[in-house]
């Protein structure tokens, strides 16, 4: 907190603010006395808002910081697993052996889906959009759970983060195997995350299947550079739908739907289709060209940030992890990672992109490594909502956990003032 405060001069008035400070990051005004004096702060797309008090992730914009409850996402991708990074954010530190085994061995026993649920799939068609099969059937776990909905009790909100964390992988798997009209594998509790994950997608009955290490740690790798990231819009929206007391299946749910927006989450399927219709190194100049023009609606897709004015951390993670599947893969020569790099380099070296400070976000090299291992573009969102899944949940369960009120955001009103209904004539 800071004995600080912030005046307001509004016509005759002067109105004293409180100015709290973090551990990091900028100060806050306090503007919630401004109701009683007649007046609503003005915050479209809430770019200067804190809409809460979180203590589980850090972004500096600036200095393409970001660290999960202290700890920097490289050092993390680097050292950790992801189910160490999903204990870390519910929990606020680093397991030790012994509570890492207890969380791995309670994640493997819940990675089944109940076997009605399976029936779920039939009602769609085979070639619906596995992110809206995925909407629907994690909205629909909370019809299976009814044990587990008392969101005040520790206990059940424990048991609803292990459902989910454990469950996503075979729910996204089954999304795929039914658009490939193949059956659904059953998860392996022997395999390690990222491992199952892989084999649920890419087995079959028919042979064995083992996954490739170096492929699988780039899977899980890619779920720990997805897996938090303060109060992005799909953050924002499971906290707001859990302000009114919805139950977290339900919350993860409406994450999941705001996720799937090119400008968010579905940001790395659009850096995909870009690159298709770019087609050629030698058109990049031209696409270059219409993402700067302000009466053209195209943008770069996988550039720019809302926070990030340098840097995404992240992005260079995901660059070197790209390098390393290609060279595993022999697929070094890949024209879609070659035109990615000439895009990235004429892109950073834009008077357009450096004044913006438009850089690579987590989306731009996430495709590319998805496409390598085999995955459809499609289902690079759902891939995002799992592993983004443990940040939803560990924010929603930060703020259930703590005195919160129901989110309900005022408006500057400019319609029509009141008017009386026309007498009939
Ligand atoms: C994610 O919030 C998070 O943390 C999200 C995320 C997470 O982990 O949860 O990091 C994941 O969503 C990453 C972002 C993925 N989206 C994309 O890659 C889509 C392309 N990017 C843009 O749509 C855009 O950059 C946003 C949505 C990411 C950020 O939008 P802002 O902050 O509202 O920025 P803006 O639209 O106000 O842009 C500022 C200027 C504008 O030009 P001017 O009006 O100043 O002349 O930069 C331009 C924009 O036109 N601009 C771009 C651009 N992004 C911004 N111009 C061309 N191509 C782009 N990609």
């Amino acid at each position: 907190m800071s004995n600080e405060k912030a005046t307001l001069s509004v016509g005759d008035k002067t109105i004293e603010l409180p100015i709290y400070s973090g551990s990091e990051g900028p100060d806050v005004v306090d503007v919630r006395s401004l109701v009683q004096q007649g007046l609503f702060t003005y915050d479209p797309g809430f770019v200067s808002t804190a809409a809460c008090e979180s203590a589980i992730t850090f972004i500096d914009g600036a200095k393409g910081i970001l660290l999960h409850r202290g700890y920097p996402i490289d050092q993390l991708a680097e050292n950790a697993d992801y189910l160490e990074v999903c204990y870390l954010l519910l929990h606020g530190e680093l397991p030790t052996p012994e509570e890492d085994e207890r969380f791995r061995t309670t994640v493997n026993n819940h990675t089944m889906i109940h076997d009605q649920m399976s029936h779920f799939f039939n009602g769609f068609r085979r070639d619906a959009h596995p992110m809206a099969i995925m909407c629907g059937v994690v909205g629909a776990l909370s019809a299976f759970y009814h044990d587990t909905m008392d969101m005040t009790d520790e206990h059940e909100r424990e048991i609803a983060a292990f459902r989910l964390v454990a469950k996503m992988p075979t729910i996204a798997a089954m999304c795929y195997k039914y658009s490939m009209g193949q059956p659904f594998m059953f998860p392996r509790n022997n395999l390690s995350y990222a491992e199952n994950f892989l084999q649920m997608m890419f087995a079959t009955p028919c042979e064995e299947y083992t996954a490739n290490p170096v492929i699988a740690k780039a899977m899980d790798r890619i779920f720990i550079l997805h897996a938090d990231h303060e109060q992005n819009a799909s953050t924002s929206t499971v906290r707001l739908a859990g302000s009114t007391g919805a139950n977290p299946f339900a919350c993860i749910a409406s994450g999941i739907a705001a996720l799937w927006g090119p400008a968010h989450g579905g940001a790395n399927e659009a850096v995909l289709t870009m690159l298709g219709e770019i087609g050629d190194e030698s058109r990049i100049e031209e696409y270059v060209a219409k993402a700067k023009d302000k009466d053209d609606p195209f943008r770069l897709m996988g550039f720019g940030h809302r926070v990030y004015k340098n840097f995404d951390p992240r992005a260079k993670v995901m660059r070197e992890t790209c390098h390393e599947v290609l060279k595993e893969l022999g697929l070094e020569d890949d024209p879609l990672f070659k035109m990615a790099q000439k895009l990235e380099k004429i892109a950073l070296e834009d008077e357009y992109f450096v004044q913006r400070k438009l850089y690579p976000n987590v989306d731009f090299y996430s495709g590319i490594i998805l496409k390598a291992i085999g995955i459809p573009t499609s289902m690079f969102t759902v891939i995002f909502a799992l592993s983004r899944t443990i940040g939803w949940f560990a924010h929603w369960n930060e703020m259930v956990s703590t005195s919160y009120r129901i989110g309900r955001p005022r408006q500057l009103y400019t319609g029509p003032s009141k008017r009386d209904y026309p007498k009939k004539k």
